[in-house]
């Protein structure tokens, strides 16, 4: 058992003897059909479906003496519910009368079969995902980290500003629900109300951004404490259900560190989720890769890229330091086969521009960091276009302003326009 890790190759050759049948021996072995039919009971626990409807199922085979041979994909190769999909393979292919033995051959997916299996997986959520304040239109960035201390929330906040000043409206949801730190990044101290009609929660607005944090309804560090075990849960759910959002463009959210429940919450609730993945120069380790591909798994969200952030320090006399080492923008880039979208510069005016509520990405014009974060914003909405950009009607909008600004009568144009 066990075996080879990459894509498409071999990871194992399981058949427990212990597990073999005798009662069916007088059956004649069943079609593959009937194997396919059977297997079809097997739910992927995470990704909420069979492993056939999945595609995880490659082959199987049925020899005439009973022998059943399964070829099994898995999204990873260190997929963590590796053993349980396996044995519930087998004990189902097992059940089956006239089936003497199973062989599960497991290999890990390959780029591609990933990718469509996600998308498959993501088609289902969408089905079943229960209506928000989000409009399915509203494009959803989800900024995390394979680790803590990285500078998600600096990114998110800075991210989010630089997009809006693209002249999109921009949402900016913490969802760093017990270790906030947006409201005091944008230097926010007001107080997040409902509307007594609607009963609908009003953001804060800063800096152009609509904003909602547990920083903002509660008081004090006390409080904070108490809301633990109770929030955790539902305050992901509120904020997404019960908050007035309006037409957003874009929502930036700040995710806490860890690879947990919020993040499965969130793409249960907005499918149309995608991640950005902050880390630092340093080397990254195999273990940091595995937790974001392990994460991407489990929420099925596409990963858009990497951001590199304190990159390099640049002294002001040419020289740029490498505090925190180098490369590890790009090597974990290459290995979740992912873009590396930015390198962030280390840059005191990030820290300064956090302690007092004025994001460095509201630098006009922009250099250091800010610039970063502005060509940062610009590559993603190419990446992730505002949805009202892909439909007809925005696409012609567009045309005719381009046409128009070329010098042509708006009104000629658009009257030679189809309806
Ligand atoms: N590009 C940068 N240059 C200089 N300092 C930075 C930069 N990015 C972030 N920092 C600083 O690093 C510290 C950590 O950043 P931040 O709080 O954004 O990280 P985080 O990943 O959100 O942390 P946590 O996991 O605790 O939520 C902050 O003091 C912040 O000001
Ligand atoms: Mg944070």
């Amino acid at each position: 058992m066990g075996g080879l890790s990459s894509e498409g190759h071999l990871l194992s050759s399981t058949c427990k003897d212990g597990e073999r049948r005798s009662v069916n021996n007088s059956s004649s072995a069943p079609t593959s059909e009937q194997v396919w039919a059977a297997l079809r009971g097997v739910i992927d626990p995470e990704l909420g479906d069979n492993v056939v409807d999945l595609g995880m199922i490659s082959s199987v085979d049925v020899s005439k003496d009973g022998i059943v041979t399964i070829g099994l994909a898995l999204t990873i190769a260190e997929c963590p519910l590796r053993s349980q999909i396996e044995g519930d393979t087998r004990r189902r292919a097992l059940s089956l009368p006239g089936v003497q033995d199973v062989l599960v051959h497991t290999t890990a997916m390959t780029k591609r079969q990933r990718a469509d299996l996600m998308s498959r997986a993501r088609e289902k959520a969408r089905e079943h995902a229960e209506p928000t304040q989000v409009s399915p239109t509203t494009r959803v960035v989800a900024v995390s980290s394979g680790k803590g201390g990285v500078g998600k929330s600096s990114v998110s906040v800075n991210l989010a500003i630089a997009i809006k000043n693209l002249g999109f409206s921009v949402g900016l949801m913490d969802a760093d629900i017990w270790g906030f730190s947006i409201p005091r990044l944008l230097g926010v101290t007001s107080r997040i109300e409902a509307d007594d009609k609607t009963r609908l929660i009003i953001p804060a607005q800063a800096h152009g951004l609509k904003v909602v944090s547990t920083g903002l309804i509660i008081d004090s560090e006390e409080t904070a404490l108490m809301w633990r075990g109770l929030m955790l849960a539902k305050a992901l759910e509120q904020f997404l259900k019960q908050v007035d959002w309006g037409d957003l463009d874009y929502l930036v959210i700040d995710m806490p560190p860890g690879t947990g429940d919020i993040q499965m919450a969130l793409s249960r609730m907005l499918p149309q989720a995608e991640m950005v993945v902050v880390t630092t120069p340093q080397r990254a380790s195999q273990k940091v890769a595995a937790r974001i591909a392990d994460m991407a798994r489990r929420s099925h969200m596409p990963i858009v890229g990497v951001i590199e952030n304190m990159s390099g320090f640049d002294c002001g006399h040419g020289t740029v330091h490498h505090l925190f080492g180098q490369g590890g923008g790009q090597d974990l880039a290459d290995s979740i086969g992912t873009p590396l979208l930015s390198r962030v510069p280390f840059d005191i005016r990030v820290v300064e521009g956090g302690d007092c509520g004025q994001p460095v990405a509201s630098q006009d014009p922009p250099t250091g960091a800010a610039l970063a974060f502005a060509e940062m914003a610009a590559l993603l909405v190419q990446l992730v276009p505002p949805a009202a950009d892909e439909t007809c009607t925005g696409r012609l909008a567009k045309l005719l302003e381009g046409l128009a600004q070329a010098g042509l009568d708006k009104e000629v144009v658009a009257s030679a326009a189809p309806r």
